[in-house]
């Protein structure tokens, strides 16, 4: 199946943005859960709906797009002209609808198996050195500080209150990036987001005893 008209989607959805959200991060996360799934079934293996939820999961986003149900629409047009049938066109949105780290803090999706290994990709891309770098662009783009020693993180309940809260890009580590590790679908998926988050908590220790000036 021939994929470069949702990748020409992805790009000019995506040009703009500077909070993470970008081209980038789409091919990344297509080629790790492809990793994954490969890892999991047969190297012989290449499975399009990933890459096409790959490509599109962020193009549908409440911070990106102004019109996610517009999005959508054009999506399914893309879809049936790529060639993906009825059934893949829902197992595709369901995953893409449904995947975010937002939509599963109240109560957990069941996405379709495929589905599994795109959110571990996306995952996987909030850590890491990576996911450093995300993140802190993530903070950068919504005016929100990096560090404020007099406010605390907290425990996340629900959606309206992941996107509104007060906070700081050092909080949003240990009120969502830490955790997702503990979230992990697959196995594969699961060892790797330890090693980032390894990664991540040492960054973390090293910020600390820069701001206390013990460095
Ligand atoms: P999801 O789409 O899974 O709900 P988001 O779009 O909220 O996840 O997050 C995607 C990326 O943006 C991640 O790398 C995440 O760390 C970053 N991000 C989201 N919210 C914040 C925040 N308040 N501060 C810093 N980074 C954030
Ligand atoms: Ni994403």
């Amino acid at each position: 199946m021939n994929l470069n008209l949702i990748k020409a989607y992805t790009k000019r959805i995506l040009q703009t943005d500077v909070s993470g959200h970008d081209f980038y991060h789409c091919q990344r996360v297509a080629v790790s859960a492809q990793k994954l799934w490969q890892q999991d079934f047969s190297t012989a293996t290449y499975n399009d709906e990933i890459d096409a939820a790959s490509y599109l999961h962020d193009t549908i986003d409440e911070k990106i797009v102004a019109d996610p149900q517009k999005a959508l629409s054009q999506i399914r047009t893309l879809l049936t002209t790529v060639g993906f049938n009825a059934s893949q066109q829902k197992d595709i949105i369901s995953t893409i609808t449904q995947m975010s780290f937002s939509k599963n803090i109240a109560q957990q999706q069941q996405l379709p198996l495929f589905g599994q290994y795109v959110q571990d990709a996306d995952r996987l891309d909030a850590l890491g050195a990576i996911g450093i770098a995300r993140a802190f662009a993530y903070g950068g783009s919504h005016q929100q500080p990096i560090y404020d020693p007099h406010l605390q993180p907290e425990k996340l309940s629900n959606h309206f209150q992941y996107r509104h809260h007060q906070t700081t890009t050092i909080n949003h580590f240990y009120e969502k990036l830490l955790h997702l590790q503990n979230l992990m679908n697959t196995k594969g998926g699961k060892k790797l987001a330890q090693k980032r988050s390894q990664y991540m908590q040492q960054f973390l220790t090293e910020f600390q005893q820069e701001w206390d000036g013990q460095k």
